[in-house]
């Protein structure tokens, strides 16, 4: 197996990453009152020094009142939050690197065990001053990450927080714009969104969205049942500005509709034309959910994804555990030190190394 198609330099715009491996964005919950630590700062540098592409960051939040679900997700607005975020990539393009903060709401995931000191108000239907807001907040940190000198930013449009709230239909039961029985009118919230943001960052500043079809409300959920939902889904977004769709699943080898072995970010790549990400499972053998059950897995090889990469099925790959454990993965890839790859232990998760 020859992994050069892993280590070859990717372009987009003004977007060029030395290998197509990404860091997928992990939360990590430990800025204080959401200000990224000195910690944090060496923790994304120790990735940058070590190969990795590009970095996505952990969920960061946008400023509206119930963003976030735990104290210690970092913020992206304010002077100190965004101060921290500017050592960040500081430090991340001393060491090589390219970066983009996760942009972040998550909708209403949370409950009173995440708060457990305050009140906490029920969730309700947002008002369309609420979504304007909310819109404008998103070009707002999507704007300061430019301006901090970010090389991308992506959206958090997965996982069932809240732009997935509106895309599903369980959870948008909306009558006005924002709401309908297409997955098309669903979209508009995310596709405001994408265009406040490319009006804010201008042509050039390359924005990814994470789309995913299961939600963390139900693992077997889809949004697009048939390749002809999913261009009704991705091809508003592309209109609207998307640059490159990153596309989630638990495991990159599940097809996504019958008859084709492509994933999702075969299809999105299909559908749109535009680069993709695929992530879920890369190196090892068991998926992340058993992670947060306390069980750790076994490495696994990538001769599978190197197949799909070299068949052009998509243009970068996300590795999240992986990196989580060894901030060296990517270099041990490279070198071929694949003896010395670890496997993934649960204890990891507490662990900023
Ligand atoms: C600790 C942890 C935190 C995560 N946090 C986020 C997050 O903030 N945003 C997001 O889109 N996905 C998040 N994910 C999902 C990962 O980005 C990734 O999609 C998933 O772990 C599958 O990749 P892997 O199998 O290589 O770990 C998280 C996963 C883990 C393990």
């Amino acid at each position: 197996m020859s992994i050069d198609a892993l280590f070859s330099p990717f372009s987009y715009k003004n977007l060029q990453l030395k290998n197509r491996v990404v860091m997928a964005p992990m939360t990590r919950a430990q800025s204080d009152n959401g200000v990224p630590t000195q910690q944090i700062v060496d923790y994304y540098a120790r990735r940058a020094a070590s190969e990795v592409g590009l970095i996505l960051s952990e969920g960061t939040v946008i400023n509206r009142p119930a963003s976030k679900n735990i104290q210690n997700i970092p913020d992206f607005y304010g002077t100190e939050a965004l101060n921290g975020w500017k050592n960040v990539i500081d430090a991340v393009h001393e060491n090589g690197g390219k970066m983009g903060p996760q942009i972040w709401h998550v909708g209403d995931t949370r409950s009173s065990e995440d708060y457990p000191l305050v009140e906490m108000e029920k969730a309700s239907t947002m008002t369309l001053e609420d979504i304007q807001d909310t819109i404008a907040q998103f070009a707002a940190s999507a704007k300061s990450a430019k301006d901090l000198g970010f090389d991308v930013v992506e959206i958090h449009g997965a996982h069932g927080y809240l732009i997935d709230q509106f895309f599903w239909e369980i959870t948008n039961t909306r009558t006005d714009e924002y709401g309908g029985k297409t997955l098309k009118e669903r979209s508009r919230f995310a596709v405001d969104i994408v265009k406040a943001i490319r009006a804010a960052v201008g042509e050039d500043f390359t924005i990814i969205i994470r789309l995913s079809q299961w939600k963390q409300q139900d693992y077997k959920s889809r949004l697009a049942a048939t390749p002809s939902e999913m261009e009704e889904w991705l091809l508003p977004l592309k209109e609207a500005g998307v640059d490159i769709f990153h596309c989630s699943q638990r495991r990159f080898w599940e097809p996504e509709f019958e008859g084709s072995d492509l994933n999702f970010a075969g299809w999105a790549k299909k559908i749109t034309g535009q680069p993709t990400i695929t992530v879920g499972s890369v190196g090892l053998e068991g998926d992340f959910m058993a992670a947060f059950a306390g069980q750790g897995t076994e490495k696994a090889d990538l001769s599978e994804l190197i197949r799909r990469l070299e068949r052009g099925d998509f243009d970068l790959v996300a590795v999240g555990r992986a990196l989580l454990q060894d901030p060296e993965w990517v270099k041990k890839v490279k070198e071929g030190n694949t003896d010395e790859l670890l496997n993934f232990s649960a204890e990891s998760l507490a662990v900023l190394y």
